[in-house]
């Protein structure tokens, strides 16, 4: 069954947000603070060991009620049951959405085409267990009998960001396994990767879903040249693992059977690196570890799904974003973790959100009249402070951002930590409040400077405040955390993707490039070329020219 289609702008409660938007988009929540003692803890969540505030949002009861009938009326609860039972609500690849039953429990039933897919699943795993179990602890071993020491993953998007975003998340629980990820066509990043590695020593892991990705395929033809270097033929069967749908290509390419991991076509890329996918974490961190991020995903899988709208994280997220997004016009997020661990977090969010939202043609085929995707963006704090914020805090945007931070840190160095958290507090503090001109001038007269310069300096110095900011934070960043954490931000992007009744889970927008691409480089190695505008006409020719 399909989900619903039903135009978010037709809706009573879009019709009663916008009336009270008009009523509110001026408020100041400093004034909403001062007014009402217990705003934090109205607004805010207290799960597992997540402490979730959204008070400094620019939101009242009647904002959340409102928002809460919009989710309502647009049939979520209905959406999230034919989203976690295996409906084929990616409809126009005809394929169930299933990222979840990968962490899901071994005695639970799933069917696609009326087989249960969760033993596939399960036997997935283990075979994953075993694998990275006999790698890291020399039991399997290269052609030479050498122990692997190294291991190169090859795959792009979400055969690459979701894999590197975990493994230096949680660089922490690495174990000896130098893991090295090449995602780029360009040849000089693969140079870069194997120039210091030993083909005897190295396993390699080829990611792709399709397993005709042409970045991956020409890094793997790549490394493999490299490795026949030093190393025969039969070695391939020693060194080289796929994990694809596409079983005939990957045999193609020399890979022993008992090197194949499986993926399937109802787990989409950009959420994958709970499959096989995961490997290079697996062989990273340990099968224990990996198993418990499935862990944390499948408890805020379980949180999602049960959850009244008002208590529910992904989707009070959601409505938030939401409520800036097409009512505040705000144009973009941003994701400040305030752990250097998590500095991949944001482009591994790039993916999720926009390859998922950025759609403008809703589930009827008709054009969306209303704005979609949010454009992400971020970096960890406190280096994003000495970056960007400037253009948070005084810029013309509006740009609600999500802090992330942890109680405790890995290493236990609290005067650091100390430090850390303080920026972390003061920022989204310093968002909400600002600084009015009344403590400018305060702040300006102690300097005993000239009232004209007071003057002029002044209105340079004013902080209007009025950021919006959510303030997630965890214990630790363990890794049952960490798959709370993606598994949170998975269902916010579908519980967006169904109030703006556009399809999450395909991915038509990346097929023209890739089609194009083909195309100019038939042109680059050919004396006449296929027509093109003449600004890229000239601009293969002044490339090809340098080629000659
Ligand atoms: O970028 C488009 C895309 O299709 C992503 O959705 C996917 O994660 C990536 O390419 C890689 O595809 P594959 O795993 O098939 O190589």
């Amino acid at each position: 069954m399909s989900l619903k289609t039903i135009d978010p702008t037709k809706t009573k409660a879009w019709k009663k947000l916008q009336a009270h938007f008009k009523e509110i988009q001026k408020d100041q929540m400093r004034s909403w603070f001062e007014e009402d003692p217990e705003r934090a803890q109205r607004f805010s969540i207290q799960w597992y060991d997540l402490y979730l505030d959204y008070s400094k949002n620019r939101i009242t009861d009647t904002t959340m009620q409102l928002l809460v009938e919009l989710a309502e009326e647009m049939g979520l609860a209905n959406a999230i049951e034919r989203y976690f039972t295996g409906d084929l609500i990616n409809e126009t690849e005809n394929r169930a959405v299933l990222h979840t039953a990968l962490r899901g429990k071994e005695t639970d039933t799933i069917l696609v085409d009326g087989k249960n897919i969760v033993p596939d699943i399960y036997e997935t795993l283990q075979k994953m267990r075993t694998f990275s179990h006999n790698v890291i602890f020399g039991k399997r071993r290269g052609f030479t009998k050498s122990q692997f020491t190294d291991v190169v993953n090859i795959g792009i998007g979400g055969s690459d960001l979701g894999p590197v975003m975990v493994t230096e998340a949680l660089k922490y629980y690495r174990n000896h396994l130098n893991v090295h990820f090449v995602s780029n066509v360009d040849g000089d990043h693969v140079q870069e990767v194997i120039k210091g590695l030993n083909p005897e020593t190295t396993l390699v892991i080829i990611v792709s879903k399709s397993f005709t990705t042409q970045e991956t395929l020409a890094n793997a033809t790549t490394v493999r040249h490299w490795f026949l270097k030093k190393l025969p033929q039969e070695a391939i069967a020693h060194h080289f693992v796929a994990v694809s749908t596409n079983l005939a290509m990957i045999q193609e390419f020399g890979i022993a059977d008992d090197l194949i991991f499986p993926m399937w076509d109802w787990v989409g890329g950009r959420f994958s690196l709970w499959s096989a996918v995961g490997l290079s974490i697996s062989l990273a961190i340990g099968h224990d570890n990996f198993e418990k991020l499935l862990d944390g995903a499948h408890m805020l899988d379980i949180h999602f799904r049960e959850a009244p709208y008002a208590e529910n994280i992904p989707v009070v997220l959601a409505l938030l974003s939401i409520w800036y997004n097409n009512f505040f016009e705000a144009e973009s997020e941003a994701i400040i973790p305030y752990t250097q661990y998590l500095h991949r977090l944001p482009a591994y969010l790039q993916q999720a959100i926009m390859e998922s939202n950025g759609k403008r043609i809703d589930r009827s085929g008709n054009t969306v009249g209303h704005q979609t995707g949010t454009i992400i963006w971020g970096e960890p704090g406190t280096n994003s402070q000495h970056a960007f914020f400037q253009l948070i805090h005084q810029g013309t945007k509006l740009i609600p951002a999500d802090f992330i931070g942890f109680k405790e840190s890995l290493y236990g160095n609290k005067d650091h930590h100390d430090k850390l958290m303080a920026n972390f507090f003061a920022q989204t503090e310093a968002l909400l409040n600002g600084k009015d001109e009344q403590q400018v001038r305060a702040e300006l007269s102690r300097t005993k400077r000239p009232n004209k310069e007071i003057d002029k300096l002044v209105p340079y110095k004013i902080f209007e405040g009025n950021n919006p900011t959510n303030t997630f934070l965890f214990q630790k960043l363990t890794p049952k955390a960490l798959g709370v954490l993606i598994a949170t931000y998975e269902h916010k992007i579908f519980v967006q993707g169904v109030l703006w009744n556009i399809f999450s889970y395909d991915q038509w927008g990346v097929e023209l490039g890739k089609q194009l691409a083909t195309t100019v480089l038939k042109d680059l190695g050919r004396p006449r070329m296929a027509p093109h505008d003449s600004s890229t006409r000239d601009l293969l020719k002044h490339y090809k020219a340098s080629h000659l």
